[in-house]
């Protein structure tokens, strides 16, 4: 048995969608422990392009039991929306090999309307959010005022819930972000159905994730968003609102922190970013623009635009010593083929001093001037490679240097977004199986 946590090690959009799917293969079940439907997902098989918000990226393999935990902010709406349009293309979704925690946290319709008054109201300091209202749920589950999936299930217990979060809700909306109220009889029915809908998926995920893995089964969990996005250990405030890494499995599964027996960190072979707050080694040239074009950066939820910059190995290092990284797997490599020169962050400047390891809460990562070092492009199409001696030797120069600065090993490359475009490195079996 083995239990393997394999998580974003950036600001979002690593490729975890694509990994988890390949990986997905080996694995008996697939957990979220965090997020909800501010994550954005790809998979893409044979030219096919799914994008998954809640639902785990080992959906599309029959066989396998996905599962959506306790940890997370579910969008009753989203998630009913996600099922079906698996469905309409011809994917099994059941409650046989999709399950719901009834102790997940609901998204309503007035935390997604507070969630983008709020943005308006922090002006210039807005956190760029998704608008899918997960600040807000996540507010009210920490205030203890939010409603859980099981909720939604019992009438008497939901009606005396949603009234009273509605009565303070309808006053925020109405006093202080000059919205309409909303009717609580009218959001009672709505999402008293979509519970009704909801109930085959629900039930005690945690318990059924724990017997899996005493029964031998192989547990793979599916960070959403990246560990600079960690609501405690990233760039607050500039973060959404979940422990993003290792570190919210126990919590967000109900899966104990002493059973996860490898952890595994995925990052671009450059940087990117959606929305606001610090950005080391962002690129705001050419180069900037050429990687979003190569990449096709744009938000799988949103459509935004992404930021982009150069690899940051302050950043790397850090978010994988967090989240006690045994290895990592670097994405996107194909994107930097027609660079002549590739850049990667090797140390910041804070107030004249030099820091070669992440400088922590304590220094504004905007203030922090960069040290970019360069290596020879290899100006060659890698995408067809599949086997590591078969890369050109200026590309494993690069991988290998990388490699070195960041001090974790590389267990596996992505050289293109399909299921396919993977190359195995030495170290890949170590990094995913401990018996
Ligand atoms: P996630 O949120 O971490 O799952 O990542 P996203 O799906 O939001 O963004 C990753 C994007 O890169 C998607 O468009 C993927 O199809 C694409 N992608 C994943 N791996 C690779 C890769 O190795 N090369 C290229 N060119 N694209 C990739
Ligand atoms: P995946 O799982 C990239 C960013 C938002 C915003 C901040 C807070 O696809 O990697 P939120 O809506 O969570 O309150 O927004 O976090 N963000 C993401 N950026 N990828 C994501 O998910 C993200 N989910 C949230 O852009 O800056
Ligand atoms: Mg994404």
């Amino acid at each position: 048995m083995s239990s393997v946590s394999v998580f974003g090690a950036q600001w979002g959009d690593e490729g975890k969608g694509k990994i988890i799917d390949g990986l997905a293969r080996g694995a008996d079940v697939i957990v979220r422990y965090q997020g909800g439907a501010n994550a954005g997902h790809t998979v893409i098989v044979s030219g096919a392009k799914y994008v998954l918000h809640l639902i785990p990226s080992g959906i599309l393999h029959p066989g396998k039991v996905n599962v959506i935990g306790n940890g997370l902010a579910v969008d009753p709406l989203k998630f009913i929306e996600e099922v079906e349009g698996l469905r309409a293309r011809g994917v099994k979704v059941d409650g046989t090999n999709l399950r719901l925690s009834s102790a997940a946290h609901v998204i309503f319709e007035h935390h997604k309307r507070i969630d983008l008054a709020s943005e308006r109201w922090r002006g210039v300091g807005r956190i760029g959010t998704t608008g899918r209202g997960i600040g807000p749920c996540y507010a009210d589950k920490a205030a203890r005022t939010g409603l859980r999936v099981a909720d939604l299930l019992e009438p008497e217990r939901c009606r005396r819930r949603l009234a009273a979060a509605l009565a303070e809700k309808n006053a925020l909306l109405e006093q202080v972000h000059g919205e309409q109220p909303l009717s609580l009889e009218e959001q009672l029915a709505r999402y008293m159905h979509l519970g009704e809908v909801l109930r085959p998926f629900v039930g005690d995920t945690g318990a059924e994730v724990r017997d899996a893995y005493r029964r031998g089964k192989h547990v793979l969990f599916e960070g959403a968003q990246g560990a600079l996005l960690d609501i405690d250990h990233g760039s607050y405030p500039y973060v959404t609102s979940s422990n993003t890494g290792s570190d919210g499995i126990a919590a967000g599964a109900g899966f104990p922190s002493r059973w996860l027996d490898r952890v595994v960190g995925i990052a671009k072979a450059y940087c990117t970013r959606v929305g606001e707050g610090p950005f080391p080694s962002e690129d705001h040239g050419a180069d900037g623009v050429k990687i979003r074009e190569a990449g096709n950066e744009y938000g799988a939820t949103t459509g935004r635009p992404r930021r982009c910059g150069w690899f940051d190995v302050l950043a790397m290092r850090y978010s994988l010593e967090l989240n006690g990284a045994d290895g990592w797997i670097m994405t996107n490599l194909d994107v930097l083929d027609s660079f002549d020169e590739i850049k990667v962050a090797t140390a910041y400047e804070v107030g004249g001093q030099m820091h070669r390891e992440w400088p922590g809460a304590h220094v504004d990562l905007a203030d922090v001037k960069v040290h970019m070092e360069g290596a020879r492009g290899w100006k060659t199409d890698i995408t067809a490679v599949r086997r590591y001696e078969d890369l050109p030797a200026l590309t494993r120069k690069y991988v290998e240097w990388v490699e070195k600065l960041v001090g974790v090993p590389i267990v596996m490359l992505s050289v293109g977004p399909d299921r396919d475009q993977v190359i195995p490195r030495d170290g890949l079996k170590r990094a995913l199986a401990h018996a």
